[in-house]
């Protein structure tokens, strides 16, 4: 379970750990990571997402610590408040949303048995731009989180097709409107937003419903929550 130590993420782990499953959460930040893992009952890997050289060094770890994975989460992402380039040359929210599931899933698919990826219902507003959008070069806050968005949509149906004969399924889960710290830029901004969020449900408000796609099985499939859609 990539971003495993708050949100969404945190709130899925604990309850696949309440069902009697054995969780390994990715977190970027040992303390937290840390307090997270004892709070769920999960295990710990630590590692960032954020580039080729950080993704290859998580999955060493991973592959040291688990050596077959029965589902991988995706759900680690930002809301890019602004335009941020990384070591490869992508923008953040590219890189961190799309690119390293894109990159985790080849890089471990010998020991995958299932994949759920958490995009999220905005992928309507994305139009990604093969050229463009993977540097920012067309970066807006909100259209650049809903292209990632898109982009792991897209990426699901070529992943179900290139693992339809090994047997690995992989499918797709909005998770909901929740309140979580995504997005947050901080400052007077942030508080107006915190105030807006306090209108939305708790992010353990999510947990069923992807914990109930985590343990089914099927591929190339979206859900909006537990329902399927297109
Ligand atoms: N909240 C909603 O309403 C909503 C709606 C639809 C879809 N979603 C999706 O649900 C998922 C979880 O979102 P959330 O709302 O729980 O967000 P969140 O509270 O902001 O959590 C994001 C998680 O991603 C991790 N992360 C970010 N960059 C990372 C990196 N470079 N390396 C490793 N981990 C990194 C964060 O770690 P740090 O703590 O270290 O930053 C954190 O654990 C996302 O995929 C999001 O798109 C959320």
């Amino acid at each position: 379970m990539t971003g495993g130590n708050r949100g969404i993420g945190r709130a899925v782990a604990a309850e696949t750990v309440r069902r009697g499953h054995r969780v390994t959460i990715l977190a970027r930040r040992p303390d937290e990571g840390a307090a997270a893992a004892k709070d769920t009952g999960a295990d710990l890997v630590v590692g960032d997402l954020s580039s080729v050289r950080s993704v290859r060094q998580a999955v060493e770890k991973i592959a040291a610590a688990i050596r077959r994975i029965d589902v991988l989460v995706h759900n680690a992402a930002v809301w890019p408040s602004r335009r941020i380039i990384n070591e490869d040359g992508f923008e953040q929210a590219f890189f961190v949303n799309h690119l390293a599931p894109f990159l985790m899933n080849h890089l471990l698919e010998e020991r995958l048995g299932r994949v759920v990826q958490v995009s999220a219902g905005l992928y309507v507003s994305g139009k990604v731009d093969p050229d463009r959008t993977p540097t920012g070069e067309d970066f807006h806050s909100m259209r650049t989180y809903a292209d990632t968005k898109l982009a792991n949509l897209l990426m699901v149906a070529l992943f179900a097709e290139r693992w339809r004969a090994s047997g690995v399924t992989i499918d797709a889960v909005h998770p909901g409107v929740l309140r979580t710290g995504l997005g947050d830029p901080g400052g007077v901004r942030g508080l107006a937003l915190k105030t807006v969020k306090r209108l939305w449900k708790p992010a353990e408000e999510a947990a069923p419903p992807v914990v109930d796609l985590l343990v089914s099985e099927g591929t190339g499939r979206y859900f909006n929550r537990s329902k399927e859609a297109r």
